[in-house]
């Protein structure tokens, strides 16, 4: 039963439609231990549904954006999950700054489309430098592929998000797939998501 927004938390309401899927797709993929370094949580909805469903992994829920930290927070505050730690101020572009400690996997929804594309280099270089030998870097969100006709709601998604910010877009998952062998990875599996999205895995050679 999920839990009611405690005060200072915000809610995303495609979070609702998207946990479960999302967590379907995750929990055969992620280790059977160790830390999921989650960057772009936002609200903090998917961290303590992840965290809760997935108790043998330490959840690391960040962001760069104040408001979304005390969301997160908010949420962890009335979830009291052991294995949700307190949320951490992460810029995905300066993967230089990240925390140093290594990580066992990297989880990204739905910012690589919300942010300049030096966001997106740097999450695939700060993933690379952090996970072990065979550790995924799973990113969800809406793509535009090579061979796949691009659904009408999606590329009016598109046209939306450059109109807010011309450095934002939905990205094209064969440019994505272009930064990885620099950055020490290699693209693993493309999963169909509900609405148009894809999971979309690396992992760490
Ligand atoms: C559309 S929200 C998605 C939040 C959440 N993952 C979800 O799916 O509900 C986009 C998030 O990306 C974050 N973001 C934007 N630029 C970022 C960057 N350079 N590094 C990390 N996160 C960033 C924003 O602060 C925001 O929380």
């Amino acid at each position: 039963m999920p839990l009611p927004p405690p005060p200072g938390a915000r809610v995303s309401p495609s979070t609702a439609r998207n946990r479960d899927p999302i967590l379907q797709a995750l929990r055969p993929r992620l280790p059977e231990r160790g830390v999921v370094l989650e960057i772009a949580a936002g609200a903090g909805e998917h961290a303590v549904h992840l965290a809760a469903a997935l108790p043998h992994l330490q959840w690391l829920p960040t962001d760069p954006d104040p408001e979304a930290l005390a969301s997160i927070a908010a949420w962890r505050g009335a979830a009291g999950l052991a294995n949700l730690r307190a949320p951490l101020r992460l810029d995905a572009a300066d993967p230089d700054a990240w925390p140093t400690d290594p990580v066992d996997a990297v989880v990204n929804i739905n910012m690589i489309h919300i942010s300049p594309w030096a966001a997106t280099a740097g999450l695939m270089r700060g993933a690379g430098a952090r996970l072990p030998p065979g550790g995924g870097l799973f990113l969800y969100g809406p793509f535009i592929q090579p061979d796949v006709e691009t659904a009408p709601s999606n590329l009016a998604f598109d046209a939306s998000l450059r109109r807010r910010d011309p450095a934002w877009g939905l990205r094209r998952l064969d440019a994505v797939t272009a930064l990885a062998p620099a950055c020490g990875l290699a693209f693993s599996e493309r999963l169909a998501m509900p609405a148009n999205n894809l999971v979309v895995v690396f992992r760490r050679i």
